[in-house]
């Protein structure tokens, strides 16, 4: 029986800028417990607002137009997002649904060590906890997600891009979230330092159980780590399919298209080679896409 963590119901989001972009367009998906669920989609087609208003963290000119975000504790209790606000949705947002978003690894604060960082979710979340307690915390987070703990010491400027991002992930994990949501974490990363941290997602989801869903342009990534893959396009979800049926048997012709921008994509799923070439590649395939919707929405 599949039990869904997170359900988006009919969710529209509009830009109310001098012309209304249509960002979000009546998309429906559920998350289930555990899963990995990716977000494929070319650049502009409305990844990050649904991320944002899932997290409700849109502001102004957006607008939700239509729809909800519904949350089902595992704990047995729904709570609609819409209606949660100030304390209740800041205190939502980490304890059950956290987010780790391109370049969040630049958000760290430059003169804190990352102890203090971490130490702090602990401090506000976590104010029964002594000293000592969130000291063993942190150091265990940090090693959880594959840094030494004596690491805590440093600034982040003494950590490399990829350690930052992890302590980025270590963070939004910091009070075991059921709900991750990854928009782009990597995409800043060179490709070995971003493999080493979807295994170490992929390894983390299996340990503490928490669903994801993962957002990227990097379709050929994504096959290799979902569950399940909804392709999205100008705003609409234009299919969802378990990765193995959404690679061997696309149904929709732009998924057929986005699969065929990728020319490493052969092998079975998990054996994919990625090629050299392939950023120069999404890049033209981005281009082109996002000529061809606006052509279509003139
Ligand atoms: N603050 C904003 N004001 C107006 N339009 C916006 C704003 N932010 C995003 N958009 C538009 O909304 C659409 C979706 O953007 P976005 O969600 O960032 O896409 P993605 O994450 O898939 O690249 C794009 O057409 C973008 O130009
Ligand atoms: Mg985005």
């Amino acid at each position: 029986m599949s039990s869904p963590v997170l359900s988006i119901e009919n969710l529209s989001i509009d830009y109310l800028a001098e012309t209304t972009v249509h960002a979000v367009r009546e998309v429906s998906l559920t998350l289930e417990r555990g899963e990995i669920l990716g977000l494929a989609g070319e650049s502009g087609c409305g990844k990050s607002t649904l991320a944002y208003a899932i997290t409700r963290l849109l502001k102004p000119p957006a607008r939700v137009t239509s729809g909800r975000v519904v949350f089902s504790s595992r704990e047995g209790y729904d709570v609609d997002l819409s209606g949660l606000a100030g304390d209740d949705l800041r205190a939502f947002r980490w304890d059950k649904i956290a987010m780790v978003f391109q370049g969040a690894m630049n958000s760290l604060n430059p003169v804190l060590r990352i102890s203090e960082q971490l130490e702090d979710v602990y401090l506000t979340h976590r104010p029964e906890l002594t000293k000592a307690e969130r000291r063993i915390r942190c150091g265990e987070l940090l090693e959880r997600v594959g840094v030494d703990r004596n690491r805590l010491r440093a600034y982040p400027h003494e950590l490399s891009g990829g350690m930052r991002q992890r302590v980025m992930i270590a963070m939004a994990l910091a009070l075991e979230p059921q709900v991750l949501i990854m928009d782009e974490p990597t995409t800043a990363l060179d490709v070995v330092v971003q493999r080493e941290i979807l295994l170490e997602i992929t390894r983390l989801r299996a340990e503490l159980g928490f669903a994801v869903i993962f957002i990227t342009h990097d379709l050929p990534l994504l096959l290799e780590i979902s569950d399940r893959i909804a392709v999205m396009r100008a705003g609409l979800i234009v299919e969802l399919d378990d990765a193995l049926t959404l690679y061997t048997k696309p149904k929709h012709p732009y998924t057929r298209r986005l699969l065929s921008s990728f020319p490493s994509l052969t092998g079975e799923r998990g054996g994919f080679v990625r090629s050299g070439d392939l950023a120069s590649v999404e890049l033209d395939e981005t281009e082109q896409t996002i000529e061809a919707v606006e052509m279509e929405s003139r």
